[in-house]
């Protein structure tokens, strides 16, 4: 937690734009641009400066008028702040004036600002120029006020080569073509932000259609793939019209326009009414994409439209209540999606996806609370994190539950129409639930959002009494002896016991609660619908296991079970062996959700001790664990079986496969040569398949996944290659991977993924550590700036070294990475964790082990 308050480096609230009309030419030939723009701003007093962002942009020209009088000021730029200040010789008067800029830029490579996005066709080398801005590049593509509360109107000119398409958030207006240009104006957008703007200029192709409410939905790729936009399109337009009946205001642009790029940092971007995605989270062939891919796909898209709303019309005060726009996003997704396709289980899979990886992130020390004060660039980018979204959108369902979702949905509605084209706080927004609810929201979620990590309820029985105490859970032991947090939650949850349609509800709000235990056992957070763990007495969760062996719980509750079980025995509150004798208990699971976790946990622990002599006793348990459900899901897709069933099956046979199951692998080499002579093979298996024979393979393997990685063109399936290219066991051929992942046959944005795959491979980690140190110029010169490393550097937290971890800290002392302080923070934390955790039950689990 920062306890020092940093000086603000927002602009002045004095000066404010209300209408651009910016015109932005780029260059194809020199990759450059040329802009112009005229900005309408308004003075609340007298001035002699006005001061506004830009970033390597060279300004040609500046004038400000206001009434008769124009004036051209002198221009002084703040490398650090990354403004523009205009001084003026004679002061500028209260009211309206008019600022107008030409300038020029570097239409540039790194994902950021206005940037080029290269792609092929029949082998001719073509370009796409198109933006990102969120958090903070719009400054980059012109000079503005780009912090989020300054909403303007926005009109756009583009100007382009005739055989182009130009794309921006609204439709154009008027179109002029002259002999090899063409300038395309655009009507002028409803006041919003800077950094949901959007320019899109390239050769694309397109499929539209209409929702039911008259919007008009279309889906841009480039040349080729238009076939694969139908899916897209499909869920964009149903979840339109879910959307616009949720919250009771309907979309208020004329158009939705989905564009698919080749080179893209993030997976999706939401500017308003011209939604970016990379190409492996929109497109969908209908021969080759998996069904986790189209999931994935329809979950992207229902979370970009959701911030059509949340963010977009109604949008944070500032990048501190992040949380409003991704936590939003990250819960709507799923309330979209479970009602367009209502038999794939969403909120089940959201308790594993969401609910699960948040507890994972928030029970470090080096977390933060959802709500957090940032003010420069770095610190901005660095909570895109799963605080924000996926601890975001858990406490958001957590709230829903305790409100009801009609009460909830009623909430929103009203927060959203308030708001509209306007900004929010998180305090807003309670007060608009607490309202519809007539419940004390704002004190029940002050904690949640105000203070980093969260409780632990223990359950402890004393003559059918049960008690449940509450203390703030750490994943790391040794934090955990040494805090004094004694934060206390007001904790929503319910409990079943006895009957397990029957919920009880109730409010933890001090330290200690009393319930009556009436049945034979009883499970805490029914549903999983609070941000909480709970750890029972060994009698209670003893009382469990037949519950869970006879599936009288629900798959979310035993999941929750078992989850806590594995992080407890992390924190060194349960022992090693007592998860792994419950872990027996789920031999017979057949739920994904349920799936997820355990087969995450028995692989953070394959990891642990990776290196000790008893792996093989270790790898040889969790054969046993998974041995019923794979040969339950087979190999071959069952008539008319649930989506979750087809989820399920190569996780299944991808976790028995690493852990050594011959047969398992022997049928998965034998697919691998069928795809190497192109053969049809189930699209649900190709990971399996692909990761099987790496992990086993040689360099013949290596060099055929290579050919098959370049010659592919379908996104997902390059990255399911990618990623199977850093299982090989053979260090050598694993350099081979790495020295790949930055030969130019990979694009930026899989870089980072593929250098990620060695390193979260055991037989790769020390080997994916060095080659990032020795390229750390590279690769900082390319991704710096962004989210991307902070990616890379999450993969640290498999050392269990103290060695390997004031390694990390030296290099990263070295050379700082502003944007990933925390990520390495949290990293070198998990190491630390390992360590402890290794040395002391090290001796437990090899006898369990060796004994069993
Ligand atoms: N607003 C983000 C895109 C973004 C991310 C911009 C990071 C700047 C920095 C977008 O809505 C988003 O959250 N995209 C997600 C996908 C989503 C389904 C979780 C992403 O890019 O990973
Ligand atoms: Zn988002």
């Amino acid at each position: 937690m920062k306890t020092v308050k940093k000086k603000s480096v927002r602009l002045s609230q004095d000066t404010y734009p209300v209408h651009y009309k910016i015109s932005v030419r780029p260059d194809f030939q020199t990759f450059t641009f040329e802009g112009a723009e005229t900005i309408e701003i308004v003075l609340k007093k007298q001035t002699s400066e006005i001061t506004l962002h830009a970033v390597e942009l060279e300004i040609k020209s500046a004038s400000l008028i206001q009434g008769k009088t124009e004036q051209k000021p002198k221009i002084l730029f703040n490398k650090k702040l990354e403004t523009a200040t205009f001084k003026f010789a004679k002061p500028i008067q209260k009211g309206k004036a008019e600022l107008q800029l030409s300038f020029t830029g570097v239409l540039n490579d790194k994902m950021r600002g206005f940037y080029r996005s290269r792609y092929e066709i029949n082998g001719k080398e073509k370009w796409i120029a198109t933006t990102q801005f969120e958090a903070v590049d719009a400054r980059r593509a012109f000079p503005c006020f780009d912090e989020p509360v300054f909403k303007a109107k926005f009109e756009v000119t583009l100007i382009v080569p005739k055989d182009m398409e130009a794309i921006s958030n609204t439709l154009p207006n008027k179109t002029a073509i002259d002999t090899n240009c063409k300038t395309v104006t655009f009507l002028p957008t409803p006041p919003m932000s800077t950094y949901l703007l959007a320019f899109i200029v390239g050769e694309l192709e397109y499929i539209e259609t209409k929702t039911k409410e008259g919007v008009l939905v279309r889906v841009f790729t480039t040349p080729g793939k238009k076939k694969q936009a139908q899916f897209a399109l499909d869920v964009a337009v149903k979840t339109l019209s879910f959307y616009s009946k949720y919250f009771g205001i309907v979309y208020p642009l004329p158009v939705l326009d989905m564009i698919a790029i080749p080179d893209f940092a993030a997976g999706a971007m939401e500017n308003w009414g011209a939604v970016t995605y990379r190409e492996s989270a929109l497109l969908v062939d209908e021969n080759l994409s998996s069904l986790a891919n189209k999931q994935w796909v329809a979950l992207v898209i229902a979370h970009e439209l959701a911030h059509q709303w949340f963010g977009n019309l109604v949008t944070m005060e500032w990048w501190t209540h992040l949380w409003l726009n991704e936590g939003f996003a990250s819960f709507m997704e799923y309330l979209a999606v479970d009602s367009i396709f209502p038999s794939w289980e969403m909120w089940v899979q959201f308790t594993a996806l969401e609910n699960g990886s948040a507890l994972r992130l928030d029970g470090l020390k080096n977390t933060h609370p959802i709500e957090v004060l940032v003010s420069d660039p770095s610190e901005i980018n660095e909570i895109f994190d799963s605080v924000s979204y996926s601890k975001g959108a858990s406490v958001l369902r957590m709230l829903s539950e305790y409100l009801g979702a009609e009460t909830f949905r009623k909430g929103l509605s009203q927060y959203l129409k308030k708001y509209k084209y306007g900004n929010a706080t998180t305090v807003d927004l309670w007060t608009s639930l607490e309202i519809v609810s007539k419940k004390p929201v704002r004190k029940i979620m002050d904690k949640w959002t105000s203070r980093p990590g969260y409780p632990v309820l223990t359950v402890m029985e004393n003559e059918n009494k049960v008690t449940v105490t509450q203390k703030r859970f750490f994943s790391n032991r040794i934090v955990a002896k040494k805090s004094n947090d004694s934060t206390l939650w007001n904790v929503p949850f319910s409990i079943v016991q006895k009957k397990i349609d029957l919920k009880e509800k109730y409010l933890l709000s001090g330290k200690t609660l009393f319930i009556n235990k009436n049945g034979l056992f009883i499970k805490v957070n029914s549903g999983e619908c609070s941000f909480i763990r709970v750890k029972y007495s060994s009698d209670l969760l003893q009382q469990l296991e037949v519950p869970i062996q006879k599936k009288k719980l629900s798959a979310v509750d035993r999941l929750g079970i078992i989850r806590d079980a594995f992080a407890l025995s992390e924190a060194g509150e349960i022992s090693i062996p007592q998860v792994l004798n419950l872990v027996k208990s789920f031999k017979e699971e057949e739920d994904y959700a349920v799936w997820i976790e355990i087969a995450s946990y028995l692989r953070q622990i394959a990891q642990l001790i990776s290196d000790e002599n008893f792996l093989p006793e270790y790898e040889k348990y969790c054969r046993e664990i998974f041995a019923i459900s794979a040969q339950k899901v087979g190999w071959d897709k069952k008539k008319g079986e649930k989506h979750t069933d087809s989820l399920l099956r190569p996780l299944v046979l991808m976790s028995i496969g690493s852990y050594g199951d011959k047969k398992t692998i022997e049928r998965a080499i034998l697919l691998f040569k069928k795809i190497e002579k192109g053969e049809r093979v189930d699209p649900e298996l190709r990971s399996v398949i692909f990761n099987l024979a790496a992990e086993n393979g040689d360099e013949k393997i290596f060099n055929t996944l290579i050919e098959l990685y370049k010659k592919e063109t379908l996104q997902q399936e390059k990255d399911r290659i990618g990623r199977a290219l850093g299982a090989f066991k053979d260090k050598k051929i694993l350099s081979m991977t790495l020295e790949f992942s930055l030969s130019g046959h990979v694009r930026s944005q899989s870089v980072i993924p593929m250098i990620a795959a060695v390193w979260g491979n055991p037989k790769g980690r020390s080997l994916a550590w060095r080659f990032v140190k020795k390229n750390w110029k590279t690769l900082h010169k390319r991704f710096a700036g962004g989210h991307l490393l902070a990616r890379l550097l999450e993969s640290a937290d498999a050392f269990v070294t103290e060695k390997e971890a004031a390694d990390l800290e030296q290099f990263f002392k070295k050379n700082p990475l502003p944007e990933a302080s925390r990520t390495v923070a949290q990293s070198l934390e998990q190491i630390r964790s390992n360590t402890v955790w290794l040395t002391t039950d090290r001796e437990s689990l090899k006898s369990f082990l060796t004994n069993a």
